[in-house]
């Protein structure tokens, strides 16, 4: 197993640092990923979730993330999803890798069981250290083009190579949405998302996705919001930034 980085060794008692951050694979970022597309493998028999063709976009980041999806109780008695917050790490050194898709599953085994921070607490700790590894941040804004509702934003503006550029961001919208195909009760679905704003990249995919989903029902006026972890993936394509 390779050292942890001192800066992520530091923020937390040992205990909680060897449940969560003893990970191998926090030792590398900022890796050239031209060659390295083949990473996000999409079902085969699927046509909701479209990866750009070889020549046209290029994988410009991928991003391993931890974090909550938040959900209210409807009218109808179901959740319905309200935001989310994760933090993304840069997994550029690892696309391509034998454990590379074995990866969401060990870290959402051990975000389940690290139960010492929020996620925003965790995104405010290393925003202090800003280790090379940490890639963006995801969380949603007012939509930039309607003026309503939400719209999913990653941002690289505070983080890794892009710290301080204003451009280094990306808000989206849905274009293709897939159950997941690993468990779709537990695991919230795979997503093909294209660009509203921002020139971090032209259309973002997240895949091997971990948690996240709400329980089926809910009492509407008596369920209270509720945020539940998941991990997965983001693949970044294009973009005019690098
Ligand atoms: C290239 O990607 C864009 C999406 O950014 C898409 O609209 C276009 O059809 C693609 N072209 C080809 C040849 O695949
Ligand atoms: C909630 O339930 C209603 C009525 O059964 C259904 O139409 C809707 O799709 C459900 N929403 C979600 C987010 O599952
Ligand atoms: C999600 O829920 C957390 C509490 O778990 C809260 O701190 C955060 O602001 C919420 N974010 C959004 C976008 O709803
Ligand atoms: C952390 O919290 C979750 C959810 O409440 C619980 O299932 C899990 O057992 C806890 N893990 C530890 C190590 O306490």
């Amino acid at each position: 197993m390779v050292a942890l980085p001192h800066a992520l060794h530091t923020l937390w008692p040992a205990a909680a640092a060897s449940t969560f951050w003893s990970w191998s694979w926090l030792h590398a970022a900022n890796c050239d990923l031209t060659n390295q597309a083949s990473s996000l493998v999409l079902p085969q028999t699927q046509i909701q979730l479209v990866a750009p063709t070889p020549n046209n976009l290029t994988l410009s980041s991928v991003g391993l993330a931890f974090g909550v999806q938040n959900y209210t109780c409807t009218q109808t008695n179901n959740f319905t999803n309200i935001g989310a917050v994760a933090e993304l790490i840069d997994m550029s050194c690892l696309a391509g890798s034998s454990v590379f898709h074995d990866l969401p599953d060990q870290l959402y085994s051990s975000w389940v069981n690290f139960n010492h921070s929020s996620v925003q607490d965790i995104i405010g700790h290393l925003h202090m250290r800003n280790p090379p590894e940490i890639l963006a941040q995801h969380y949603f804004i007012t939509n930039p083009t309607t003026g309503q509702g939400l719209s999913p934003k990653w941002d690289f503006t505070s983080s890794g190579k892009f710290n301080g550029n204003s451009n280094a961001f990306f808000v989206g919208k849905g274009e293709g949405s897939l159950p997941s195909p690993n468990d779709p009760k537990q695991d919230i679905n795979w997503l093909q998302v294209g660009n509203l704003q921002g020139k971090i990249a032209d259309m973002v995919f997240r895949t091997d996705t971990r948690g996240g989903q709400p329980p089926s029902s809910c009492e509407f006026g008596k369920s209270p919001d509720i945020s539940v972890k998941y991990v997965s993936y983001y693949f970044f394509f294009g973009g005019s930034i690098h």
